[in-house]
C-alpha cells in the first residue's frame, strides 16, 4: 500500500496514477465510484485529457474488483466521447444502467459552426452481484440507488436530469436566460392536487404499477414550473478551487457531487474517485458522513485538493434559488 499524500477526516488521498494506485486497494473495499475522468479532448490543451485513460478496460476492471458486488459507478462524460467511456465500463464487466444529464446555461460554443454545450452525460453502472437486489440492499444498502435521500426540495421522485442554474442568478432571483426560469416560462406556473382518487383503473405508482379505481393516488401539491420535477443546483465559482496561484480548470460543483454520492454511497460507506483533480468528490463525500479513497496524477492537482480538504465543511445541499 503506497504512502498516502493526505489523510485525515476519513479521506485518504494518493499522488500517481491510478494504473498503478488501483491495483494496491484491496478487492470489494469501496461502496461507490463516483468519478469525473479525461473526457479524452485534450481541453485547454492539457495533456492529461488526451491520454485515453478513460477508455481503458483495464483501468476500469480494476474499478470492478475494488468495488464490493452490487455498488454503483457513476463516471462523468463529454458528449462527444462518453459513448467510448461506456463501452470500457461494459467490457470491465459493470452493467449499465442509466445515464444522467447535467443541465446548465454557461457553457460557450467553440465556434460559430458548432451548438452551444449545454448538457454532460453521466453514465450509471452497476457491480454484477448474486441474488435479489432488496436482499442485497436489506443487508449491505448496496443494490438500489438512495431515492429517498435524494429527492427534489418538494419531495418529488429523482430524475435522471439535474439542473444547474446559470452563473448570473442571486439567492432571490433567476435570470431569464437560465435553463430553469426559461423551463418554467415555457411550462407555466401549474399546482399539482393531493390525494387524487382514482375513478379508472390505469398505470402508477400503487398496487404494483396497477392502479385500481378506488386507490387514492399520493400527490405533492406543490405550486412551479415545470423545472419543480428536477433536482436543481446552484452554480458555483471556480474560484474555490484556486490554491497559491494554482487552480483547477475542470471543478465540479460541490452541491452537484453531495447529491450523486447521496444517490450511490450508503450513509457511512466509503467513495472511491480515482481522478481527483481539485477534490470535490472527496469533499462531497466527506461533508455527507462518508469515507472517501481518492487518487491525482498531477502533484500541482494534488496540492489543491489538500488545501480545499482543510477547508470548513459545507452546510447546505440545495440552494435556497429555485
Ligand atoms: C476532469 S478532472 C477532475 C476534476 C474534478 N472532478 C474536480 O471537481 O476538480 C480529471 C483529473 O484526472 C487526473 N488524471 C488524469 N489521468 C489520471 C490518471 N491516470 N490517474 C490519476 N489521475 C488522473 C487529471 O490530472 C485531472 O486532475
Amino acid at each position: 500500500m503506497p504512502t498516502p499524500y493526505y489523510e485525515a477526516d476519513g479521506v485518504t488521498l494518493h499522488h500517481g496514477n491510478s494504473l498503478d494506485i488501483l491495483p494496491t486497494l484491496s478487492q470489494a473495499s469501496i461502496d461507490a465510484i463516483v468519478v469525473d475522468p479525461p473526457y479524452e479532448i485534450g481541453i485547454a490543451s492539457r495533456d492529461w485529457d488526451r491520454t485515453g485513460i478513460a477508455f481503458n478496460v483495464d483501468l476500469w476492471s480494476e474499478c470492478l474488483r475494488v468495488l464490493k458486488p452490487g455498488g454503483h459507478l457513476l463516471s462523468f462524460g463529454h458528449v462527444r466521447t462518453h459513448h467510448r467511456l461506456a463501452v470500457a465500463i461494459e467490457d470491465a464487466g459493470f452493467h449499465i444502467r442509466d445515464c444522467i444529464d447535467w443541465i446548465y446555461g454557461q457553457g460557450y460554443p467553440g465556434s460559430k459552426t458548432q451548438l452551444k454545450p449545454a448538457r454532460e452525460p453521466i453514465t450509471v453502472a452497476r457491480a454484477p452481484f448474486t441474488g435479489t437486489e432488496r436482499a442485497l440492499r436489506e443487508t449491505t444498502g448496496l443494490g438500489g440507488l438512495n431515492v429517498e435521500a435524494c429527492r427534489t426540495d418538494t419531495g418529488r421522485w429523482p430524475a435522471n436530469v439535474l439542473l444547474g442554474h446559470s452563473p448570473l442568478c442571486t439567492d432571490s432571483a433567476c435570470i431569464t436566460e437560465c435553463p430553469i426560469s426559461e423551463l418554467d416560462r415555457q411550462s407555466g406556473i401549474r399546482t399539482s392536487g393531493t390525494g387524487a382518487v382514482r375513478t379508472k383503473p390505469g398505470h402508477f405508482m400503487g398496487n404494483g404499477g396497477l392502479g385500481r379505481a378506488g386507490d387514492v393516488q399520493v400527490t405533492y401539491g406543490d405550486t412551479g414550473g415545470a423545472s419543480r420535477y428536477f433536482p436543481i443546483f446552484r452554480f458555483e465559482s471556480r474560484i474555490t478551487t484556486r490554491n497559491d496561484g494554482e487552480r483547477h480548470i475542470t471543478p465540479k460543483p460541490l452541491s452537484l457531487m453531495r447529491w450523486l454520492v447521496r444517490l450511490v454511497c450508503p450513509p457511512g460507506g466509503t467513495v472511491l474517485d480515482w481522478a481527483a483533480g481539485s477534490g470535490t468528490t472527496l469533499l462531497a463525500a466527506r461533508d455527507e458522513g462518508m469515507n472517501a479513497v481518492g487518487i491525482e496524477m498531477d502533484e500541482a492537482h494534488a496540492r489543491i485538493c489538500e488545501h480545499r480538504l482543510g477547508e470548513p465543511f459545507s452546510p447546505s445541499l440545495f440552494s435556497d434559488i429555485a
